[in-house]
Order: C-alpha cells, then structure tokens, then sequence
C-alpha cells in the first residue's frame, strides 16, 4: 500500500493573490513561505472509553493546501477534527500545529476556526455580531472589528447584511455567514466538517466553488470533511479515504480515484466494477479468467502466478459500447439502462450471475434492456487487486 505511507505533500508554491495580515483580507497565510506543514498527526489513537475511533492516525498537511478527510459514516472523520480544536483528547501520538504540540495549547488559544453542518449562529444576535464573535471575544479594538466584519462578509459575498438576522437568511446564506464567522480572526487552520450536507443540490454546489475560491484567496489551511466523494474529488488537493479509524489512502483526488490501493477506496471512491478471476497467464500480458467465464489481458505491475485469485477493478466510464480498438472485449446482455442526458448508465450481464456497469456517450442509438452488447476497456484502464483486496504493486 505504498500510497499510504506517503503521508507528506510535496511543497508547492505559495498560492497567488495571498492577502497580508491585517492589509488586503480579512485573512493572512501565515507562514506560507516555510515548508514546515499547517498540521501534522503523529501516530495519534482516540478512544472513546474502551471504543478506538482513530487509530496509529498519521498526516502531514502542508500550508495553505486544501485536504479532505473522506469516509463512510462512523469512520471517525468529526473525530479527527475535533482532536485538532481539542474538543477531544488524543491518547496516543502527538498533533502539531505551525510545528508545535497543540497539547501546550490551552484550547482557548488554539486559532482555530470552524464551520459546522449545523450552522451554529446565534439566533438573536445580528449577522455584525455573528461574525464579530470570535474578533470580540480576542480582544479587537472597535473600529478594527468592523473593518474585518465587513471584508468577511465581502468575501462571502454577502456586503451589506450586518444588520440582519440569521433567520431572515436562506440556509446557503447562513452557511456563508458561518464561513465568515470562521475566517474573519485569521485562524491557522480552517475545519469544516460536513458543511454542505444540509444544503440542496444546486446551493451544494456553488458553496462548493466558494469556498474553494476562498480558501485559494486566503491561503488558510483547509480541513474538510464529507462522505461525499464528488465534494471530496472537486475541492481536494489531498484526499485522505478513511475507513474504520485509519487512513486506507493519501493521495491527489486522481491518484486515489486512478489507483485505488485497496478494494474498500476503489469502492467507496465513485463506482467501480470488481471483477473477480484467477490468473490464467502469467507472463505479460496477464491473462485473467473472469469468475463469469470470459478472459481479460491486464498489466500486471509484477509477475503472478498462474492461478493465483484476483480483482480486476474497471471504472464505469473506462467502458465503451461496442469495444472497438480496445484490447479487451466483454461480451453480455443489457439489463438496466439509465439515460443521463449526453451518456447513459448501463448494467450489462456478463455470465456467471456478474453483471459490470458502464457510464458510455450516447452515439446513436441508446441500448434497450435485453440488448446484446460488447463492452471494450483497456489493458492499462484497470487496478489489478491481490486477494487481500490490496493493489498489487
Ligand atoms: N462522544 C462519543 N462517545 C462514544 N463514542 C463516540 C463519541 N463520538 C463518536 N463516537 C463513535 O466514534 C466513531 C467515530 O465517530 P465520528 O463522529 O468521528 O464519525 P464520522 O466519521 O464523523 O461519522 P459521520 O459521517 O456519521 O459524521 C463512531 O463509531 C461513533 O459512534
Ligand atoms: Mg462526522
């Protein structure tokens, strides 16, 4: 799982159109120029009583870089977040932030800031107030908080609001509101834990876009988390896919979607066919008997033995109707089509009670169910999985 223990970013530049402390936003990226990372996790392990949410956990998270924690529900992601904020203790390991233990940290001083999928404002306060909160309670002079107040309230795009109340906004415009609650004291590191899951389809994804073109003005340092994958795929320079309590892949949202190191990312990271076979051919190209009686070629990273259990994983969209100029040929019957406007989702079987999915353009005509069709996919298109479910390497 070599991916896995590629847990550091490679130092990029710092993001463009950076604003300096206190001058051109309402926030800074400190510290953007030095290669120590915004926040590492060391290790840590969390136990709720006898319960381990997290475990051996570890992250390095460079500066000004966007990183998503990705994973079912339960997996331990909030877990996680709330340890960087101190809302709960680690029992082993150690997290950093800007280089140094939070652990000597009183939580009160941790410049963090946090946005909630409930968007926590206070109801009876004004948005001012809402946004002035965390300024307030550090102390800002007066004429200072109102000069950040409204750079925030620009920068989410909501000028001119301070004098309402949360309830007289939509919920995508609290949603912004708390977003600007939580980058108007500059904090060091950004949380955001689920933020768009109460939002619908259309404002999800605006906010998305948002938040995206926020965090690249500030330069802050992003925590996200969801169980969306497409979130995750879309706003992410790093994904981390969790799985009960553990990292099971870092990587680019490419590299994880590409080359999924085990079964469980090449299935929860958008859809994926697993194609269980025995290696029928052992030297290049690897053939695969399939389980539903046709042979696949592979690329095979390393010699298998004949016989020896594997999973080819194939994305939908790897798949083309009619596996003309593809080196690999699946031959099945239509059973469910799902028309998506320029493509259609078919569920073809292939024999041996497996049916495989393929997301393919619309030329022509649309296929109907019970149709005979030919699916095409390339040798190099496909994962090849040892019968540990991990990816052979
Ligand atoms: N205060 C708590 N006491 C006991 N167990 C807890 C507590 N908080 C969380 N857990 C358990 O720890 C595990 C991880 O919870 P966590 O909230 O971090 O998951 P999550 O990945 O954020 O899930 P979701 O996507 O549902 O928000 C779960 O099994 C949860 O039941
Ligand atoms: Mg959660």
């Amino acid at each position: 799982m070599p991916d896995s223990h590629d847990l550091s970013e490679a130092p990029r530049p710092a993001v463009a159109g950076v604003a300096k402390a206190g001058a051109g936003g309402p926030v800074s990226s400190k510290g953007a120029e030095t290669s120590q990372p915004a926040v590492e996790f060391r290790n840590i392990d969390i136990a709720y009583g006898k319960f381990v949410a997290v475990r051996d956990f570890s992250l390095s998270i460079r500066k000004g870089s966007f990183v998503t924690l990705l994973g079912p529900s339960g997996c331990g992601k909030t877990t996680i977040l709330r340890s960087i904020a101190g809302l709960v203790d680690i029992s082993s390991g150690q997290i950093m932030i800007d280089g140094r233990r939070v652990d000597d940290i009183p939580i009160y001083k941790r410049n963090i800031g946090l946005v909630f999928q409930s968007y926590a404002l206070f109801p009876h306060k004004t948005v001012f107030d809402n946004v002035a909160f965390g300024l307030k309670y550090r102390n800002v002079p007066k004429p200072e908080i109102a000069r950040r107040v409204g750079q925030a309230l620009d920068m989410v795009r909501l000028p001119g609001s301070e004098k309402k109340l949360p309830s007289q906004l939509s919920g995508g415009q609290q949603q912004r509101i708390a977003l600007a609650r939580a980058i108007v004291f500059e904090p060091q590191v950004l949380l955001l834990d689920e933020p768009l899951s109460a939002l619908d389809a259309n404002m999800r994804e605006e906010m998305r876009v948002e938040i995206k073109k926020i965090q690249r003005e500030t330069g802050i340092t992003a925590i996200f988390v969801t169980h969306d994958q497409e979130e995750a795929l879309s706003m992410s320079d790093r994904i981390v896919v969790m799985n009960a309590g553990s990292a099971e892949q870092i990587g680019a949202p490419q590299e994880v979607y590409d080359a999924p190191a085990t079964a469980f990312v090449a299935d929860f990271l958008g859809k994926a066919n697993m194609l269980a076979g025995t290696v029928s051919r052992s030297e290049a190209p690897t053939s695969v008997m399939l389980a539903a009686g046709q042979t696949v070629n592979v690329i095979s990273p390393r010699p298998l033995a004949s016989g020896s259990k594997v999973t080819v994983v194939v994305r939908p969209q790897k798949l083309s109707v009619g596996a003309a100029g593809t080196s690999n040929r699946l031959s099945g019957r239509v059973v469910s089509t799902s028309y998506l406007g320029g493509s259609a989702i078919y569920e073809v079987d292939i024999g041996g009670s497996s049916s495989i999915r393929a997301n393919a353009p619309i030329n022509g005509q649309i296929l109907r169910e019970g149709e005979s069709v030919d699916l095409g996919f390339d040798a190099d298109d496909c994962v090849l999985l040892d019968d540990g479910g991990q990816r052979i390497s």
